[in-house]
């Protein structure tokens, strides 16, 4: 088995996985000063875009392609190469197709999506000026395409709007919603669907205080919230959606209204990946190796699901003591680090409550 992996930044990852199922991987990167090169047993480094990947993969004969791409903009062309390389040459790309990224990389057009297929999102307008706005204070204002609360204010009057529109034309405006976020990853492949278990990452602020800055817990223990309507929403929204690899999705609890919301869907790898792998002990970047090699299945996941308490904190630079080689590997460890030096994280698990606080402050 040989594949190809596109983007070398997350590839630390999962080099582990790669070289525990004797595969011989190929890595494309267009930055030569990327991390990780080094991990491949081939690099091609290639100009940016979709066509030196399938030039690659081509020359190459790989048996599938894997992009590894952790941010929104390529995830179109990545969509296009697929829809592509799998009519034309046969061979799997494991990626979301051009119609899933088309309803997901735009906030507006998903919202649209989760009406028609009957999924609850909080109340919307779309606003072309501060003058139209008919919600009520606090409104959260949006741009159809960002992430990490890129261009997302909180307004709580006429002026904070105006404020925006100096910066905007145009705004997809949200009704605020007070309550938990929660996060899920949902699997797929050929038409088979996994809903993994739901992560809590912490309560909307009126100062829009993005999850990336919180402290994360699994699985999800909302007081209210059962968590098999999460999975069972977001399993029918990734149906619905009908393409392949990871679907991570945002939802907001409202304990007041007793309502679930359905806030947006990311159609490659994400945050949650370490909660719900730290949670549950299937890792969504290994699964889209398995898909890849032919190995996925819903029966092969249920067996090996696992139950502990897992926390992700913020550190900045981790200096608590080193985890086991692979580092990034939970069958090895019970935590890992991750993100960039200055915003590294913490992802720990234990098999109680007492035993994850025990863990923490050991690594604090
Ligand atoms: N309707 C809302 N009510 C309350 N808080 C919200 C709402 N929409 C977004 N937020 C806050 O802003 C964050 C980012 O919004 P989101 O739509 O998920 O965009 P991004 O793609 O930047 O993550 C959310 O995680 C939440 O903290
Ligand atoms: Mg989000």
């Amino acid at each position: 088995m040989k594949i190809l992996f596109i983007g070398s930044r997350l590839y630390d990852d999962i080099d582990w996985y790669v070289k525990e199922k004797g595969i011989e991987s190929v890595l494309t990167e267009s930055n030569e000063e990327a991390i990780n090169l080094d991990l491949p047993d081939q690099v091609f480094i290639v100009p940016r875009g979709m066509d030196g990947p399938k030039q690659v993969a081509l020359m190459q004969k790989v048996d599938a392609i894997v992009p590894l791409i952790g941010i929104d903009p390529p995830l179109i062309d990545v969509a296009h190469m697929k829809e592509e390389v799998e009519r034309d040459f046969r061979i799997p790309v494991i990626a979301a197709d051009v119609r899933a990224v088309e309803l997901t990389s735009n906030k507006i057009n998903t919202k649209e999506f989760y009406t028609e297929i009957g999924v609850t999102t909080p109340e919307y307008q779309i606003l072309n000026s501060p003058d139209e706005l008919t919600l009520d204070f606090p409104v959260v204002l949006k741009q159809g395409e960002g992430q990490g609360g890129k261009d997302i204010k909180i307004a709580k009057s006429i002026e904070d709007v105006e404020e925006y529109f100096n910066q905007f034309s145009q705004a997809l405006c949200e009704e605020f919603i007070e309550g938990s976020e929660i996060s899920i990853e949902v699997l797929g492949y050929g038409g088979e669907y996994v809903a993994l278990p739901p992560i809590y990452k912490g309560e909307t602020t009126i100062e829009g205080t993005h999850p990336l800055n919180k402290v994360k817990t699994g699985p999800c223990m909302v007081e209210g919230l059962d968590n098999n309507l999460v999975q069972h929403t977001a399993y029918k929204v990734a149906k619905n959606l009908d393409s392949d690899g990871i679907f991570e999705m945002d939802f907001m609890y409202s304990k007041q209204k007793d309502q679930l919301y359905a806030i947006e869907v990311n159609t490659r790898p994400n945050g949650t990946r370490y909660l719900t792998t730290a949670t549950c002990g299937i890792n969504s970047l290994c699964e889209l190796v398995n898909m890849a090699i032919g190995e996925f299945s819903l029966a092969d996941i249920s067996d090996r699901l696992e139950y502990h308490y897992s926390t992700e904190i913020p550190v900045g630079n981790y200096g608590g003591p080193s985890p086991k080689e692979p580092v990034k590997s939970f069958a090895y460890n019970d935590f890992v680090v991750h993100g960039p030096e200055g915003y590294q994280r913490v992802t720990a698990r234990a098999n109680s409550k007492k035993d994850l606080e025990n863990l923490v402050e050991k690594l604090m």
